[in-house]
C-alpha cells in the first residue's frame, strides 16, 4: 500500500476532549507514513487556495481555512442541523434548509482543490465522517483514481429520515464514488442495504429519481474501539489517581455512578437525570449511598437545539438537587467541560456504574474506556444503552431502553447491588470484547479491506 491520507473535518489537537475521532486516528496515521487533511479550525474573509502543513507533534497535517460564511453552511447548517439529527432519527430537531447544501458542497470541493496536488499516484485515502460524503467525487471530478475509503462514525439513517434530507440522492451517489463505506454496525449496514434495494421513489413531479449503483462500492460494518490496553495502564497512573483519590475522600462509602458525554441531544441526558431521579424516589435506601456525576462537555452552542438541551438539563439538576438534596449530602456533580484522558480513566476505574444511555449512537466510545479501565478485582457494571452500536458488541453490559426510564432505574438498581462474582464474570467478556474490537484492529481491518493484495479497481475519473 503507498501512503495514507486521512481526512476529518477536524484535525488532531482540535477535537473536544471527550470525543473519540482524533484519539482513535491518531494512531493509525503514526504507523503508516503520510498526512492527516482538514479544517485549520480558523475562518478568514479570503481563505488561501494552499494547504498549509505542519508537524503537530510528530504528525504531518495539511489544513484549510474556510471563510464564515461557507463554514456556517457546512458545518452548524447541513451537517449539524440537517445530516446530524437525521441520522440520529431526530427529525423533530431538524432544521431543513436546502440552500445550506450549496456551502456543503462548496467546502467539499474547497478540500478537494487543496488536497489533489498532494495526492500521488498509489495513495490510499481514508475520508471520515459525515461532513465530507462528497469528497470523493470531488476529487475524482479533479481526475484521483485512487483507492478511497469512507467511515461513517454516526449511524445511518432508516430510509425514511434519508428521505428528509435534501439533496439525499446526491449523497448517496457521492457515497457510491468511494472503493469501500464502513459503518459502525450491522444495523447501519442494514439500513443502507434497505436504501440501495428500495431505492427510487418518485418526485414531486412524478418521476422516478435516477437510481445509484453500488456495484463498485462494498458496504461493511467496521466497529471502532479504543486503546484498551493503554486506558488500563492510564488508570493506574498517578496523573489519574490523584482526582480519585480526592474524589474518594468526598463520596466516602458512597457509590459512584458515571456519565461522560458531549453536551449532545443524542446522548439521553435528560432520560438519564430522570432514570436517576427514579431511582432516588423508589429506593430511599440509595439515599446518602449514591452519587451521579455526570461530566458534559459543551458541544456546537451555536445551535439552538444545543442550547435547549443545555438549558433542560440545567434545570433538571436543580429540580433534583433541590428535592434530594441534603446540607450534608449531594446526590450528584453535573460539570460542564471536558476533562483530560488520565483524569477520566481514574474516574472510570473508581466508578462503580458506568451509564452510557444514547437515544442513538454511531459506537460511543465511552463504554469501551469505562470497561478497559476497570479493576478486574473488583470491576464496575456498564450500563449501556441498546441503542449505542456498542451494544452489537457489549452483549454482557445491562442493556436498557434509554427512552424507558423506568428500566434504566431498575437496571441502576442491579447494578448497584449486582454481586463481585457477577461483576467479574460481565466484566471478563466484556475486556475481551474491547480487545478484540480494539482501534488498532479496526483501522487494520479497514485498510486490508479497502488495499486488496490485487491493487484493487482504478477509477475512471468521474464525467
Ligand atoms: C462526533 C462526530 C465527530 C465529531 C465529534 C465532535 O463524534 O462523529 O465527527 O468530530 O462528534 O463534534 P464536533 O462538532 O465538535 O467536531
Amino acid at each position: 500500500m503507498g501512503r495514507l491520507i486521512i481526512v476529518s473535518n477536524r484535525t488532531p489537537g482540535k477535537g473536544p476532549a471527550a470525543g473519540g475521532l482524533a484519539v482513535a486516528l491518531r494512531k493509525v496515521l503514526t504507523e503508516h507514513e503520510g498526512f492527516w487533511f482538514g479544517w485549520s479550525g480558523k475562518l478568514v474573509e479570503k481563505p488561501e487556495p494552499e494547504a498549509v502543513f505542519e508537524d503537530i507533534e510528530g504528525l504531518n497535517v495539511g489544513k484549510i481555512d474556510l471563510t464564515q460564511h461557507d463554514h456556517h453552511a457546512y458545518y452548524a447548517g447541513f451537517s449539524n442541523s440537517i445530516l446530524w439529527p437525521s441520522f440520529h432519527l431526530r427529525l423533530d430537531l431538524a432544521t431543513i434548509e436546502g440552500h445550506w447544501y450549496e456551502g456543503y458542497r462548496r467546502v467539499n470541493a474547497q478540500f478537494a482543490r487543496a488536497l489533489k496536488p498532494h495526492i500521488q499516484a498509489d495513495d490510499v485515502i481514508w475520508v471520515h465522517d459525515y461532513h465530507l460524503i462528497p469528497l470523493a467525487t470531488e476529487l475524482r471530478n479533479l481526475g484521483a483514481r485512487n483507492r478511497m475509503g469512507f467511515y461513517l462514525h454516526i449511524p445511518f439513517p432508516t430510509v425514511d429520515a434519508l428521505y428528509a434530507i435534501p439533496h439525499h440522492n446526491e449523497l448517496m451517489r457521492d457515497l457510491s464514488r468511494y472503493d469501500l463505506v464502513g459503518m459502525q454496525a450491522e444495523r447501519d449496514v442494514t439500513a443502507f442495504r434497505d436504501f440501495a434495494d428500495h431505492q427510487a421513489p418518485a418526485t414531486l413531479s412524478g418521476s422516478p429519481l435516477r437510481t445509484v449503483d453500488f456495484s463498485n462500492t462494498e458496504v461493511k460494518a467496521f466497529p471502532i474501539g479504543s486503546d484498551p490496553d493503554a486506558f488500563a495502564k492510564l488508570a493506574t497512573t498517578p496523573a489519574a489517581t490523584k482526582m480519585v483519590k480526592r474524589m474518594q475522600r468526598l463520596l466516602e462509602e458512597q457509590a459512584l455512578i458515571l456519565g461522560v458525554d458531549r453536551l449532545d441531544y443524542s446522548k439521553g441526558l435528560p432520560q438519564r437525570v430522570e432514570a436517576y431521579e427514579k431511582l432516588l424516589a423508589n429506593n430511599a435506601n440509595f439515599r446518602r449511598q449514591v452519587h451521579l456525576l455526570q461530566v458534559a462537555p459543551p458541544s456546537r452552542d451555536s445551535i439552538k437545539e444545543y442550547q435547549e438541551t443545555s438549558d433542560t438539563l440545567d434545570a433538571m439538576v436543580g429540580r433534583v438537587m433541590g428535592h434530594f438534596a441534603e446540607p450534608d449530602w449531594q446526590p450528584l456533580t453535573y460539570v460542564k467541560r471536558a476533562y483530560g484522558q488520565p483524569s477520566l480513566a481514574g474516574l472510570y476505574r473508581l466508578a462503580r456504574v458506568g451509564l452510557v444511555t444514547p437515544l442513538r449512537d454511531g459506537m460511543n466510545l465511552v463504554a469501551h474506556e469505562f470497561v478497559a479501565c476497570q479493576d478486574p478485582e473488583d470491576p464496575g457494571v456498564l450500563v449501556l444503552s441498546r441503542f449505542a452500536g456498542a451494544a452489537e458488541i457489549f452483549e454482557d453490559a445491562l442493556l436498557v431502553n434509554p427512552f424507558d426510564t423506568d428500566e434504566t432505574a431498575e437496571a441502576l438498581r442491579l447494578a448497584l447491588q449486582m454481586p463481585l462474582d457477577e461483576r467479574r464474570t460481565r466484566w471478563e467478556t466484556l475486556m475481551q470484547a474491547a480487545k478484540t474490537h480494539s482501534v488498532d484492529n479496526w483501522a487494520k481491518h479497514f485498510l486490508e479491506q479497502l488495499t486488496p493484495a490485487d491493487g484493487g479497481n482504478k477509477r475512471p475519473p468521474v464525467r
